[in-house]
Order: C-alpha cells, then structure tokens, then sequence
C-alpha cells in the first residue's frame, strides 16, 4: 500500500465503518469515493442511535417522565458538543434543522420577514457567488423575487476560484447580505473568508458561510470566521441524515423574526397572537430531528477524538496524492483547482468526451462509488462549459489505494469507450 507522511491510521479507522466492508456487484471490494454527497457512519454513532432507540426515546421538552427528561438532556446535550465543535460563543447560538438547505433557507426567510435594520427590500443587494450549491442560489432567488432586491454574484476565474477582482462593485453600501460557500462541493476550492468579510463588514452587510463541505473536514471557528450566519449539515461528517445546523449570532438571533410556527417555538399563544420563545427555540418549532441530533453528537466526539486537524492534514495527503495520478490520466481535466493549496478533498474532472454518467456506471462496475452530474451546482458546469463532471470526494478514512482504484478504473472506461 501506498504509505505517505501525514496519513491517519485508515487500517484502524475503517474498522469502525462496518459499511466499508462491504462488496458490491459479485466480490467487487467496494471504494467509496463519494463522501462529498454523504460520509459513512462509524460504529461509535450507530451505537449511540440504536442506544436512544432502545432506551430514551421520547418527545423533548414536554415531559415530565423519566425517558423524556433524558430525551431532552441528550437532545441538547448534541447542541452543547456541537456547540463546542465550531467554537460558538453561546450553545444558544446553535439552531437545529433537517439539514443545510433548510438552515440556508431559514436565514433567507428571516431576512424576508425582517423590519429594519435587516430589512432586504427593492432598494437593496444580496450577493452570492456562481459556485453556490443549488441550496445557496434558490433562497436568494426567491427572497430577491418576493422583495424585489437586486441579486449579484461573484464569478469564477479559469483555475476554479472566485474572481474577487471587482469585489467593491459587487458588494456595495446597498448590499445587505454576503452568502458563500467556504469550500465548494463541486471544484473542491477553500474560498478566502477573510476578503469577502472584510468588504461586507465595511459595507454593514451581514455575512453567511455555507460550510456544509467544511465542517466535516477542518476545524470549523465561527468566531474566527466572524460570519453572522453558518450552515452545515450532520450526514457529511459522520452524522445520520435529517439533522442540520444554523449557527447565527446571539443579538441578530434575538432580532430576527421565526419562520415556521408551532409546538415549543412559542412562550404564550392566545387567539389573537403569540409570543415568541428565546433562540434558539424561536427557530425550533414542533417535534424537532431528537435522534439525529443525538446521533450528530455522537459523530462530534467521533471527529474530536480523532482530531480535527489530523483529518484535514490526511485529506490534504489524499487529494494531493489524487490530483497528481488523476493528472497523470491522458484526456482528464480537473474542474476546479489543479494544486491541493486551498482546495478540498473533492475533485471533479471530466475525461475526454465520455460522458460523466457513463464514466460513473463503469467506475461503479469496479465497485467505485462517485458522484456524476452537475453537484446541484449547474452554474458551475454552464460556467465551465461542460455538461456535468464526474467527483470523487475523500474522507478520513480514503486512502491511496483507493486513489490508485480509481486511477486504474478510468483506464477501464477509457478501453471501455475506446
Ligand atoms: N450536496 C451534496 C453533494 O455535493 C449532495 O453531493
């Protein structure tokens, strides 16, 4: 096996993902290389899931027996370890949703119902970048058609990146809110955070980070990054699908108005109105995602006792050793950064004229798993020219000889295709 400085210790690793054992398509050893699109969920999280199954569960908050005092003391024990992970001031800071989408479109609709100061009106500019997940893209849109706000965007130079060059034009004393991914799911490039908030801040335009492809993969410091908003999701990082977060900051928290209505979001309810109870319940209404959040814990203390730091430092080692034999493979072209500076570990490329559904289901034949079509980033691939990308997207547990199946896989589809 291909042995390099900075690998974790994937033997020991894999263990604990039972999934990874698996063989697909008669004896193939499966290589999941698709971890962009969802990770697997290691033996310390399923545990702790059939754990509260079989012993807690019960509606959070409402109770006053034993099983839904310990449903809620797990519940919101995820928020405080979840809460600790991304270095928030406060655990109310923390927001529980079903998933990044969610927890992009409820800062949307807080922002759509919003009074002044945050008011986003026909007089005012929201700002994205054409390398939003579809996710990041459609809020704004809507809320920019139901208010009548200008929607601008950064664009993308050749290599991947965001073209800042005319940053004061596109953030402007009109923008009220700056949205961007901090590590693009589709050209795998690490955005630079501190230009982009520099200029909204000068400007007063509030900042939100989508960092669904960071959270799980590097130490995520809201405060470092001193957004106002940030989003990711549980079932990329080790955690079970259903379950999301919305980190915002305390005060605009306080500020901004609930968008859905119902159980335990409220303090009073008469017929005629209600009032509203602190965040981060303001934002929590009706029976939320209990297990998942409690199984999202689980994948916290899973990443922490591995180390942060020592998973970006193997994936590094993972996609720069990827980048360097995906190079190697005549007709490739890597969309999006082509060194592992600033990049994740998530590489798309596409090869020759084979189209990327076809690269996929021959890759998927040797029992590689990869993520074909546009990403749910389409302006990408209209951005590049290109109809969709096949990506392969690494994880703790990926390891070179995994990069070396893939490698020789696509020299199959290339026979395959002549
Ligand atoms: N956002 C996920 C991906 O990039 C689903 O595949």
């Amino acid at each position: 096996m291909t042995q390099l400085p900075g690998l974790l210790d994937t033997e020991a690793i894999r263990k604990d993902f039972p999934i990874l054992d698996r063989q697909v398509h008669d004896g193939k050893k499966l290589v999941y290389l698709d971890n962009a699109a969802t990770s697997q969920t290691p033996r310390q999280v399923l545990d702790v899931l059939s754990e509260y199954y079989e012993l807690h569960n019960a509606n959070v908050h409402r109770g006053v027996h034993v099983l839904a005092e310990e449903a809620t003391a797990l519940y919101e024990g995820a928020r405080d370890k979840v809460a600790a992970f991304i270095n928030a001031p406060s655990r109310d800071e923390v927001i529980f949703t079903k998933n990044a989408s969610e927890s992009l479109n409820l800062v949307a609709n807080m922002l759509g119902w919003a009074d002044e100061p945050y008011r986003v009106d026909s007089d005012t500019e929201i700002v994205i970048t054409e390398m939003e997940h579809h996710s990041n893209i459609v809020p704004w849109q809507l809320l920019s058609q139901r208010t009548g706000a200008k929607l601008k965007w950064f664009g993308l130079t050749d290599d991947g990146r965001l073209d800042l060059s005319n940053i004061e034009q596109v953030i402007t004393e009109k923008t009220k809110v700056v949205s961007f991914v901090l590590v693009s799911n589709i050209l795998g490039t690490v955005n630079p955070v501190e230009a982009i908030v520099r200029r909204a801040q000068e400007v007063g335009a509030l900042v939100v980070v989508d960092a669904s492809q960071a959270a799980p993969h590097m130490t995520l410091d809201v405060q470092a990054l001193q957004a106002d908003f940030v989003a990711f999701t549980g079932h990329k990082m080790c955690g079970p699908t259903g379950i999301g977060v919305l980190w915002g900051r305390q005060e605009l928290l306080e500020d901004l108005p609930p968008f859905l209505g119902g159980g335990e979001m409220i303090e009073t309810v008469s017929m005629h109105s209600s009032t509203y109870a602190p965040a981060p319940h303001k934002f929590e209404a009706g029976t939320p995602p209990i297990a998942q959040a409690v199984g999202l814990g689980a994948a916290v203390d899973y990443l922490t006792s591995i180390g942060m730091d020592n998973i970006a430092r193997h994936e590094h080692v993972v996609t720069e050793y990827a980048v360097r034999r995906l190079l190697e493979v005549p007709d490739l072209r890597i969309i999006g950064p082509t060194t592992a500076e600033d990049r994740g570990a998530a590489i798309s490329f596409t090869l020759g004229d084979i189209h990327p559904h076809d690269v996929g289901q021959v890759l998927d034949e040797e029992g590689i798993a990869v993520r074909v079509g546009h990403h749910c980033a389409r302006p990408v691939c209209l951005r590049y020219g290109i109809p969709a990308t096949t990506r392969a997207s690494f994880y703790l547990y990926s390891t070179p000889a995994e990069v070396d199946a893939l490698v020789e896989g696509l020299e199959h589809v290339r026979n395959f295709f002549g």
